[in-house]
């Protein structure tokens, strides 16, 4: 976005008469990043981490002129329009799907996000999960810490193997590249991967990956993981059919969005014997977790977690923070989404 573009965009940002613009932060974040929100405009803000209902997001941004968000705020068009002098909405998140981007643009909203910040942290967790999935670190730490473990066996836990077996990723944007490198360089692995395109080749080469159509990607690999951005034709793009595809034993890796995967269809491969393990981070109803899952075999779960280290989830925080600063005063955001 050039400051051209954006100063076509922002003039209806115009309050003014020394009119401070008025922000709802929706969650709580780190307080002293807000420090800085709090110098240029009227914060609206509690420590008090709830998530609101529909109709209470609605109440407390109907006169804000901007707004941070997380990935639990639905941003829609019945909201947008109970916001007439919204302008700009930050989320502290790189992922969107949760802010009807057509809405938005039809109304002038300036939709910014926060990627980059959290590309390596997210890809070390997806490969935290992969490891703990192939070699069943969440069952056997439950098993020891339940008081069951009464001698050393040979099958154990057996596992699979991760290093020198072949990683198929999913969704080859800046967090399934960063996966590929630790897979290729870390654990020599051979990595494929699918996208709505190829890379170009440089990228292919850097991170030492192949292109592959989905269904010979998900043939020939021992390990999946998905990594693409949401959005409704994603949705169920691992179905009852591509597990069947999947190799006997394979497994599963989700950091994507729950939407992603078919739950049921999972777990009823889990229970037959052909998904060798899975690990997802995310779930179609979150927090709400599929009691099915939770009695699946072999599953490692956790709570929508990938990019949550300090100075990763600051860092989310600051970029958010400095998107929406820079809108409200005028200047173009440093990561704009609907640009
Ligand atoms: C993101 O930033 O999109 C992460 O998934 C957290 O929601």
């Amino acid at each position: 976005m050039t400051e051209e573009d954006f100063g076509a965009r922002s003039a209806s940002l115009n309050l003014g008469g020394g009119t401070r613009p008025r922000v709802l932060v929706a969650r709580a974040v780190f307080p002293d990043i807000l420090e800085k929100l709090q110098a240029v405009a009227d914060v609206e803000y509690t420590q008090d981490d709830r998530i609101d209902p529909p109709e209470v997001l609605r109440a407390r941004l109907r006169d804000k002129h901007g707004a941070f968000i997380t990935n639990s705020e639905r941003i829609d068009a019945t909201l947008l329009d109970a916001c007439p002098d919204l302008r700009v909405i930050s989320t502290m998140t790189v992922g969107v799907d949760h802010i009807d981007l057509d809405a938005c643009a039809v109304r002038g909203v300036i939709v910014t996000h926060a990627p980059d910040v959290l590309t390596e942290t997210t890809a070390d967790f997806g490969f935290a999960l992969l490891l703990a999935a192939a070699r069943q670190i969440g069952d056997a730490e439950r098993y020891l810490r339940a008081g069951k473990w009464h001698k050393w066996s040979y099958d154990l836990f057996a596992g699979s193997d991760v290093h020198g077996t072949t990683l198929g990723i999913v969704g080859m944007g800046r967090i399934g590249q960063a996966i590929a490198r630790r897979a290729a360089f870390g654990f020599g692995m051979k990595v494929l991967y699918h996208n709505r395109k190829p890379l170009p080749s440089t990228v292919e080469h850097e991170c030492r990956a192949a292109y592959r159509g989905l269904d010979d990607l998900l043939h020939e690999s021992d390990h999946v993981l998905l990594a693409l951005p949401y959005s409704p034709t994603a949705r169920h793009l691992i179905g009852e059919r591509e597990i069947a595809a999947m190799r006997q034993g394979a497994t599963l890796i989700n950091v994507a969005r729950g939407g992603v995967v078919d739950e049921e269809a999972l777990v009823r491969a889990l229970h037959r014997g052909h998904l060798g393990a899975v690990g997802l981070d995310v779930f179609e109803g979150e927090p709400h977790v599929n009691p099915a899952l939770l009695a699946a075999p072999r599953v490692v779960l956790t709570p929508h977690i990938a990019s949550s280290s300090i100075p990763t989830r600051r860092a989310m925080v600051k970029l958010a923070v400095d998107n929406l600063i820079a809108v409200l005063q005028g200047r173009p955001p440093l990561t704009p989404f609907n640009a």
